[in-house]
């Protein structure tokens, strides 16, 4: 009799307990080691919450891919998904499926990060996202091949790069290497190229595609030349394949030792500086290179922290936010996987700069970074991006010339848009 009475208590707190448990999913990346380090994060927070289940969802790593598939919960106002990782690009965009977060989250947290990003999180005066790391675009370089064929420091102009990626992948490949390449980067037909393209633009006085003031400014003789240098590329110094290309395409073909040069994010400093990289100790990374009288332009890029509006939860789900992106968990992020924090005072974190230097060095690049245009066109920047990056991508694999394809896409942007045409 007292067995069963007993049982029936320990049933009903287990019952009570089962009621009480808040499960809250977080749609997460999966580019490099972003699922495991959000994992991880995730963990330490139900360690911390008892009465708390952090789920972390896997989603495509293609920024297109992945908005469809947001789309589709918003779609459906499903309250599957609480949290989601939303990209720099998508506040604007995406506004109206989430809570404002400064509802949560204390005004001297939100404090604690860049200003710009936190203005590129407002929308209307409400907090879409919580900052939680930051991007540039980075020139990766291997520093055992420039002192092998001769060269004094990383290329400062595209001309640069690419002369001294034709002589290592000549040099290479002579040396008994075919696999060899001059210079990789993200050519597919997605965001990551729309970033690439800005930089190569950008970086030749060509604008920024349309700019802060609404106007499309994408049909330039500097925009149209710089096009055509980076088409010259494929399958010369870049394999044909580089129009098929992502981040973790790039990444892996430069990892595995088989490239000179590439483009990339910040997270794959810490991956090529892994036990198991090929490269190990042999790269450094510098700003990338410019064009004919420019400067080096980075694109900005960067994740934040979205409650959907849908959620059962939004308190527990913010506060998940908060945690997620929180110093601490930033400093994890940074030591373990070289993901640039958003809180400022972390860039002056000994053990941050000690895993990760260039978050020192190239300070400057991550705060100039140029902003792809998504507040100028919000809520239509995705179908900007769209139109922009499959020009480019025309002019890459040769269906069209530079000329031809700026001016259509100009007429794209017109309609997109309703802008004004003008000069960067
Ligand atoms: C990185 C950037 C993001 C960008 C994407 C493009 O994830 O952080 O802003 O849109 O790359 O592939």
């Amino acid at each position: 009799m007292r067995r069963a009475i007993v049982a029936l208590l320990v049933a009903a707190a287990v019952g009570s307990l089962a009621w009480a448990q808040v499960s809250i999913t977080v749609a997460a990346g999966n580019v490099g080691q972003e699922l495991a380090l959000t994992k991880a994060a995730a963990q330490r927070y139900m360690d911390s919450h008892p009465g708390v289940t952090v789920n972390v969802l896997d989603t495509p790593d293609f920024v297109q891919d992945r908005l469809g598939v947001y789309l589709q919960v918003f779609e459906a106002k499903s309250s599957d998904v609480d949290v989601f990782q939303i990209d720099v690009i998508w506040p604007g965009d995406l506004a109206e499926h989430f809570i404002d977060l400064n509802q949560y989250v204390p005004k001297d947290v939100v404090d604690q990060h860049f200003p710009a990003i936190v203005k590129n999180n407002t929308v209307d005066g409400k907090l879409i996202g919580l900052p939680w790391f930051t991007d540039a675009g980075l020139l990766y370089y291997r520093t055992d091949l420039l002192q092998k064929y001769g060269f004094s420091g990383p290329p400062t102009t595209w001309d640069e790069l690419q002369s001294m990626a034709k002589t290592i992948q000549d040099g290479e490949r002579a040396a008994g290497n075919p696999d060899f390449w001059g210079f990789v980067w993200q050519g597919n037909a997605y965001e990551g190229l729309t970033c690439d393209a800005l930089e190569w633009i950008k970086s030749s006085n060509g604008g920024t595609i349309i700019s802060p003031d609404k106007v499309i400014t994408i049909n330039n003789q500097n925009a149209i030349d710089a096009v055509d240098r980076a088409a010259g590329w494929v399958g010369t110094i870049s394999p044909p394949g580089v129009t098929s290309f992502g981040e973790e395409d790039a990444r892996n073909m430069w990892q595995a030792g088989n490239a000179a040069f590439m483009r990339n994010w910040p997270y794959a400093y810490s991956l090529g500086n892994a036990t198991d990289s090929a490269i190990q100790g042999k790269f450094d990374v510098s700003p990338l290179p410019a064009g004919p009288g420019g400067q080096p332009a980075a694109t900005l890029g960067g994740w934040q922290l979205a409650v959907s509006k849908y959620s059962k939860h939004p308190d527990v789900a913010a506060d998940v936010a908060m945690f997620l992106a929180s110093p601490a968990e930033q400093k994890i992020r940074a030591i373990q996987g070289s993901f640039n924090p958003t809180v400022m005072s972390l860039y002056k974190d000994p053990q941050v700069l000690e895993a990760a230097p260039f978050f020192g060095s190239l300070y400057d690049v991550f705060i100039n970074a140029v902003a792809r245009p998504s507040t100028a066109t919000a809520p239509n920047y995705n179908e900007v991006s769209t139109a922009f990056f499959n020009a480019v991508h025309d002019v890459l694999t040769g269906k069209e010339n530079a000329t031809d394809a700026m001016a259509l896409l100009e007429l794209d942007l017109q309609d997109i848009t309703g802008f004004a045409t003008g000069q960067p």
